[in-house]
């Protein structure tokens, strides 16, 4: 069976969560893209040429979740050649036998305009830097900032912005637990399978 599900949302809104549970749930393999522009913004050097020889070693990084790590990444993401160069890989992840699910910033609007379901994860901006502090720690107004930022960033790119595909299903999470976001995410795929 193939069959994509894209998951799209800002910084630390509940992707990741509902995507391993998702994964887990359906059998699918999971794809975490963001760990892709991470490994690229920490390795340093010429992002493109990083890109184009990405490999498991460096997707493997200890600081990849890291504050920097993320601000790193979406300084690399937006330049095109390094895109171009994931492309494929994420292309071919996604339709797999067996089902995959992806999230990132771009995966229903460019990756995956083909996708089975998409899901756009939001969550208001003090909420999700909640999370992240609580994640990693450090001063909490800087975490905040960090995180608009990079928001910011990732909308305002030439180049697969971050928004919602216009068939994209909405989960505002601000207010669920994680139980009722992934069992909101569970029902939108049964609802298709
Ligand atoms: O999801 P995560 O926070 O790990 O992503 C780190 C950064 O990588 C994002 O802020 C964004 O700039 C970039 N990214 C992207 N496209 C994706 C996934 C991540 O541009 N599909």
């Amino acid at each position: 069976m193939i069959f994509t599900v894209a998951i799209d949302g800002p910084a630390a809104a509940g992707k990741g969560t509902i995507s391993r549970a998702v994964a887990a749930r359906f059998g699918f393999a999971h794809l975490d893209t963001g760990a892709l522009y991470r490994a690229v913004g920490v390795k340093g050097g010429d992002p493109i040429a990083v890109a184009r020889s990405l490999n498991a070693t460096d997707l493997a990084h200890p600081g990849l979740r890291s504050l920097e790590a993320g601000q790193a990444a979406s300084r690399v993401a937006v330049i095109p050649e390094v895109r171009a160069a994931l492309l494929d890989f994420q292309r071919s992840f996604a339709r797999q036998p067996g089902g995959a699910v992806l999230d990132g910033r771009d995966i229903g609007t460019v990756i995956c305009p083909e996708a089975e379901v998409k899901l756009f994860i939001t969550a208001r901006p003090e909420i999700r830097a909640h999370r992240r502090w609580l994640e990693v720690g450090g001063d909490a107004a800087q975490v905040l900032t960090e995180v608009k930022e990079r928001d910011a960033r990732d909308m305002s790119r030439a180049d697969a912005p971050l928004k919602p595909a216009t068939d994209a299903i909405r989960i505002d999470t601000s207010d669920l637990s994680s139980e009722q976001a992934i069992a909101a995410a569970i029902a939108e795929i049964d609802r298709r399978l």
